[in-house]
């Protein structure tokens, strides 16, 4: 099995985001709580120290592998690599843990937490379809950090409270930082001391940020989670307000609200040709041939057909979809365009309305004698349940009819028999 630089700059990427969320949790804890407890996490250090030193020693010999290198091309320069970015990295790697054993100064390793953010913005930009869900795990991510931060800030003021275990006393502090982050502040904790009430005030001030953040973020987050869901529903809500305000009759409300139903429910909402103009020619061509594969296979007579005329037909062939009851045309309108049946079942019928000539489906064609012939339509089709069809216009119809006398000899044939059939 082959290991992809990919796979390996992700998993690098995780245990630098895992080293530096235990040193973000465990370092503040320990400055605050250390004297208090004989529980120590030396090993721990020396291997975050060790992680940290080898990133920097790849980030110049294999930058392919390290957050923050995109491209992954060589780094030869410091300039290429960041001096800022290195002097970052060189400080939180560096083993102060061993010297200063409860010096603040071991919050040197926070200044690897830039590059966690930087891992987090790439893995959000590719993982596109779960964008939204990732913005709130991350925004959650980082307000567990902050709280944690603010927690132990409030505990080394205050210091254990009396008759309170070790874990207690985080948790009445956290409880503290929470209550007063979300602006509900019950007031049971009252500062002491002019340094807790500067340093609660400076927490009420962040949490009015916090608050505002969620408050302006979260719903359009959670909107966003189900983007189509949430544009289905606005399109909706228009229709259903034009509607009303041009008085449509309740059944025709009914054909279009289940018309858009079918189609957003069907395709979420996205147009197959915009989306596919927006591909390169090549890319255009290929997933039109995936797209139509299902009415290419359908079709008996494309079995046989070059690979040319496939290509092209399903190139040029347009989704249409019709709902029970719809008129696909009526007998005696202009023909421009012939359709081919991927899903749905379709009646042929006389002029005066009600005589059923046949009844098309799935792999079936009509719409070709108009175009063939130059005539009216010669009957009427209309759709007896969801119908998805593909529209083929007559200029594109006949170019194709020149090109493939084979195709014409086929389509002439099929005219032949259901002129003798029906009319
Ligand atoms: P056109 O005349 O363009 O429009 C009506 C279409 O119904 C016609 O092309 C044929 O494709 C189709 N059609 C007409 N008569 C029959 C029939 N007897 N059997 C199957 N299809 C038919």
């Amino acid at each position: 099995m082959r290991i992809h630089n990919k796979d390996i700059k992700q998993s690098w990427a995780l245990v630098i985001a895992l080293c530096t969320t235990f040193s973000a949790l465990e370092i503040p804890a320990r400055l605050v709580l250390g004297q208090y407890t004989s529980v120590s996490f030396d090993v721990f250090d020396w291997v975050v120290t060790i992680v940290f030193s080898i990133d920097i020693l790849l980030h110049f010999r294999y930058p392919e592998w390290c957050i923050g290198h995109e491209r992954g091309e060589p780094v030869t320069a410091l300039r290429r690599y960041g001096t800022w970015m290195l002097f970052g990295d060189f400080l939180a790697a560096m083993p102060v843990h061993a010297f200063l054993i409860s010096s603040p100064v071991q919050l040197l390793r926070l200044f690897k937490l830039p590059r966690v953010a930087e891992y987090f913005r790439q893995w959000r930009y590719s993982q596109v379809q779960n964008w939204s869900v990732l913005r709130l795990v991350f925004f959650v991510y980082w307000l567990v950090l902050s709280v944690h931060w603010l927690a132990c800030g409030w505990l080394a003021l205050r210091g254990i409270a009396p008759g309170l275990d070790l874990w207690s006393s985080y948790l009445f502090s956290l409880y503290w930082c929470v209550s007063t982050l979300t602006t509900v502040g019950y007031g049971d904790v009252i500062p002491a001391t002019n340094a807790e009430r500067l340093y609660a005030m400076g927490v009420m001030i962040v949490g009015i940020g916090v608050y505002g953040y969620v408050i302006g973020n979260v719903a359009t987050i959670l909107a966003g989670i189900q983007p189509a869901r949430a544009r289905y529903l606005e399109h909706m809500e228009r229709l259903t307000a034009f509607m009303k305000y041009r008085n449509i009759p309740p059944g025709l409300q009914r054909r279009i609200r289940d018309y858009f139903a079918y189609i957003w429910g069907k395709r979420l909402g996205y147009d197959e040709p915009t989306v596919l103009s927006e591909l390169s020619p090549s890319l255009i061509t290929e997933v039109s041939l995936f797209l139509k594969r299902d009415i290419i296979e359908k079709v008996p007579f494309f079995t046989g057909a070059s690979d040319e005329l496939i290509r092209e037909i399903a190139l040029q062939m347009r989704p249409v979809v019709y709902t029970p009851g719809d008129f696909v045309f009526r007998a005696g309108d202009q023909g421009r365009e012939m359709y081919f049946i991927s899903k749905g079942t379709l009646d042929v019928l006389a002029k005066d309305g009600t005589t059923v000539y046949t009844r098309l489906t799935d792999g079936d064609f009509f719409g070709e004698i108009a175009l063939l012939l130059n005539l009216p339509r010669t009957a009427s089709v209309r759709a007896v349940d969801y119908c998805d069809l593909y529209a083929l216009d007559k200029e594109t119809f006949e170019r194709i009819l020149a090109r493939y006398p084979d195709f014409a000899e086929h389509i002439q044939q099929m005219t032949k028999e259901r002129q003798e059939r029906g009319m």
